[in-house]
Parts: C-alpha cells; sequence; structure tokens
C-alpha cells in the first residue's frame, strides 16, 4: 500500500468526475491508498459531494465494486474553496510527505491558486503540482502562466499532463522502434514516403462547448496530442529510456516553421455542419450561434532534422467525423506499402505487404492513461510529462497558424457531420499525389 495526500482543485468539473476520481479508485485497487481533499467552489458537504460522486462513478465506472469504492470513498472529503477566500486554503494544510495538488480547473486560474497555495506553504518542495493542458492559448500566454506559476513553484515540482503521453499505445511509438532494430531501421527516412497522423472522433463536443469553442481542434488537439505523437514517431529509436523528454524536444524544436505560401497551401480548417441525425456544431450548447472555431484541420509539415530530411507528416483530427480512429500511418516508398499502427479504438500494428494482404496484430493498449499518469506524479517520474520548453516549442509551430486563421488567410470550410472532414483535406495528400489511408 503506498500512501498519499491527494488534493484536487476542481472537484465538481467534468473531467475530475468522467476521468480523475475513476482513476485515482483504479490506482486504490492496484494499491494506492490516496487520501483525497475534493476542492470546488460549491458550498457541499462531504456526504452531499459524495453522493453526486457516487452517481457518476456508477456511470463512468465499469465493473465498479461497491465495496471497494465504499473502501476508497471513506477517504475523501470536501471543502468548498473560494479563490477570493485566504482562509479557504488555510484549511487544506499539508504535512503528507507525498502531497499532489491536481489543477483540474482552467488555465485562467492556475497563477491565482499558485499564489495562494504559496502563501499558505502549499509549494514546499514536498509538493508536486499537475497542470491540466490547455497551458495558454498561444506561446505568449503559455509563457506568462508558466512564469506565474514558476514564481511559487520549481520545474521539478511540476506536472504537466497531456494524457495521451500517458497512454502505453502512445509510448510505444517509440518503444516499438526502441526494442525492435530493425523496425526502426524501416521507419527511416531511408524508405519512406511520408507518414500520416489520424485522431478523428465521431463525439462532437457534446456538453463541452463552453470549453470548446474559445479553443478548437488546433488547440485542443493538434498542439498537445498530436504533436506529442509525431515527437514519440521520430526521436531516434537508440535513445535511452531516460532522456526521451530532451529528445521530444529536439524533434518539436526541428518542426519547420510554415511560411505565409504554406500556410495558405498546406493547412485546411473545417467546422461541422448539421448531417446524420446531429446538429451543426454552431447549433451546440454553449457555442456561438456565429462561432468561426474549426473542429477539424488538417495539415502536412515537415521536420528539420537530418534522419526526416524529405519525409512530409500529414496529421489531420476531426470532431464528428465517419469514424472513431487514433492512428500513425508510415507508408513505405515501395513495397511493404504501409505499416499501420492504430491506436484507438483498438491497438493493433498492420504491415501491408505487396500482393499478400496484411499481417495484423492486436496490441494491449495497456492501463488506462489518467491511472498511470497518476501513479508516475506519486512515483515522482517526470518523463511521461511535457517540459515548459516542449509546450513553448509546439506554440511556436502552432502560433503562426492561428495568426493566419485570425487574418482570414484560409477560408473556414463546411463538412458535414459524419464525414471525413472538407474535400480541401483529400486535395491536400492528392496534389502530392498521395491519400489518406482510411482503415477502419
Ligand atoms: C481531450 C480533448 O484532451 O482529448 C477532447 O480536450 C478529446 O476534446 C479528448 O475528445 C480525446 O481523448 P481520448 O483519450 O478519448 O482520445
Amino acid at each position: 500500500m503506498q500512501e498519499c495526500r491527494f488534493i484536487l482543485l476542481g472537484a465538481t468539473g467534468d473531467l475530475a468526475l468522467r476521468k480523475i476520481f475513476p482513476a485515482l479508485y483504479r490506482a486504490s485497487l492496484s494499491g494506492l491508498k490516496p487520501n483525497i481533499t475534493a476542492c470546488a467552489r460549491s458550498p457541499l458537504s462531504t456526504p452531499e459531494f459524495l453522493d453526486k460522486l457516487s452517481t457518476k462513478a456508477k456511470e463512468y465506472i465499469k465493473d465498479l465494486d461497491p465495496k471497494a469504492w465504499a473502501d476508497f470513498a471513506a477517504n475523501i472529503s470536501y471543502t468548498p474553496l473560494d479563490f477570493n477566500k485566504p482562509e479557504d486554503f488555510k484549511a487544506l494544510k499539508s504535512t503528507h510527505p507525498n502531497t499532489i495538488i491536481y489543477f483540474s480547473i482552467a488555465p485562467a486560474f492556475f497563477a491565482k491558486a499558485c499564489q495562494k497555495l504559496a502563501a499558505v506553504g502549499l509549494n514546499a518542495p514536498n509538493i508536486k503540482i499537475v497542470l491540466e493542458k490547455p497551458l495558454g492559448t498561444n506561446l505568449q500566454s503559455c509563457k506568462d502562466i508558466c512564469a506565474q506559476i514558476g514564481k511559487h513553484f520549481k520545474e521539478e515540482q511540476i506536472y504537466r499532463i497531456d494524457h495521451y503521453l500517458g497512454k502505453q499505445s502512445v509510448q510505444n511509438l517509440f518503444y516499438l522502434r526502441h526494442n525492435n532494430p530493425f523496425l526502426a531501421g524501416l521507419l527511416s527516412a531511408h524508405y519512406l514516403d511520408h507518414v500520416q497522423i489520424s485522431v478523428l472522433e465521431t463525439l462532437g463536443v457534446e456538453s463541452r462547448g463552453g470549453f470548446y469553442d474559445p479553443m478548437g481542434a488546433l488547440r485542443d488537439m493538434l498542439q498537445n496530442h498530436m504533436l506529442a505523437m509525431l515527437a514519440l514517431s521520430t526521436i531516434p529509436a537508440n535513445t535511452p529510456t531516460e532522456h526521451t523528454r530532451q529528445a521530444k524536444l529536439e524533434m518539436l524544436r526541428s518542426l519547420k516553421p510554415l511560411n505565409q505560401e504554406s500556410l495558405k497551401s498546406q493547412v485546411v480548417r473545417g467546422q461541422y455542419m448539421a448531417g446524420g441525425g446531429f446538429k451543426g456544431y454552431t447549433e451546440e450548447e454553449q457555442v456561438n450561434p456565429h462561432s468561426q472555431t474549426e473542429t477539424f484541420v488538417a495539415l502536412k509539415l515537415e521536420l528539420e532534422h537530418q534522419n526526416w530530411q524529405g519525409v512530409p507528416f500529414y496529421l489531420r483530427t476531426g470532431k464528428r467525423m465517419g469514424a472513431s480512429l487514433v492512428q500513425v500511418v508510415f507508408v513505405f516508398k515501395g513495397p511493404p506499402q504501409a505499416l499501420v499502427y492504430t491506436i484507438q479504438p483498438q491497438c493493433s500494428l498492420e504491415l501491408q505487404l505487396q500482393g499478400m494482404g496484411a499481417l495484423k496484430s492486436t496490441l494491449d493498449s495497456g492501463m488506462d492513461a489518467y491511472e498511470r499518469l497518476i501513479l508516475e506524479v506519486v512515483a515522482g517520474n517526470q518523463s511521461p510529462f511535457n517540459h515548459q520548453d516542449e509546450l513553448e516549442a509546439a506554440w511556436r509551430f502552432v502560433d503562426p497558424i492561428l495568426q493566419s486563421w485570425q487574418e482570414n488567410l484560409t477560408p473556414l470550410l463546411p463538412y458535414a457531420a459524419g464525414s471525413f472532414g472538407p474535400k480541401a483535406a483529400f486535395d491536400l495528400l492528392k496534389q502530392d499525389n498521395r491519400e489518406w489511408f482510411v482503415h477502419v
């Protein structure tokens, strides 16, 4: 049994109820004993909060064991927390040597929360903070938020989450090559024609319109999850495992900046319209009816890195797509045709052979991302978390795209819900005599 003190800010929010508590519960089944203080603005008592939490737990946790849940819930207390009331923070004091404070709150409140925590000594060296994405909305705001946090917490106390980095199947984009040198040889500029990364969701924005509308697909998915997948797919296969974070940073820094011309010809943005019985994006709850927010983005990029000379990468992500699929496809110059690594819905590896069909193997996708990441924080392992420099490198690449959209350099294209995005996303590859490998 490993004990820890877990203070969760934003405990009544969607992410906390849907992902973080279920992950803590599962971690408790595998030996973690978290003493949890749940905090949010609502003036609830502990029994009232637990009532709400238990209802959600039944919805979100498969195979919930009532006895194990009762044991887990016995270690949860609820404390109302108003960021404008310093006395509320005093109630949070913790002397536990392994104290984790999880910020499941909007980044706009990160700086204030850090300042208030520090004022009551909750920034002592034994305290670790976990920050949810997105950290900022562009490079400058990311730097500003990080600078504010840095006034109170040292880098070794900060765990910046990208839950894709907690997926074993995503980490395996590196381990696949690291542990199998013959694959590393094959997945290189010498043999590859190009690489495709798709993160497609059939879901729309659901009840998250308020969060999503100021965000959009580029900030919500591409800046973080997709660039993380790209980095793990491209870091040198012989990187010692303890140096992967530094290696990822080098790959992100090698992203070739898009210029005026490529911003126009290599980036596609789209928004879903009503289709297949689904509402259009602008009809969704809490979305501005005139919203210009993209729910789809596709782009072509290159790496200015000696290992990846001449290998273009095509990335696409969208909501309300025709299928749910997270996939990296390595397309070869000659036979074999492609190596298809699917992360979701089920992890698999498929080698497309010339004239012989495909060799396919289903793989284990490992434990839930949030559970794994929480256990890594408890263990003090920062490697599956983002360093500030990685976030900045990713924003540095994304910023000009955001800027070009503000200047209306490219149009926001409509696509029908249930399709695979605007035609322009297909033309992006067609103009290079290539096509998306939609494999469902
Ligand atoms: C989140 C995004 O980070 O990732 C969501 O905010 C998205 O919009 C989700 O749906 C996808 O994660 P997963 O693990 O379901 O692929």
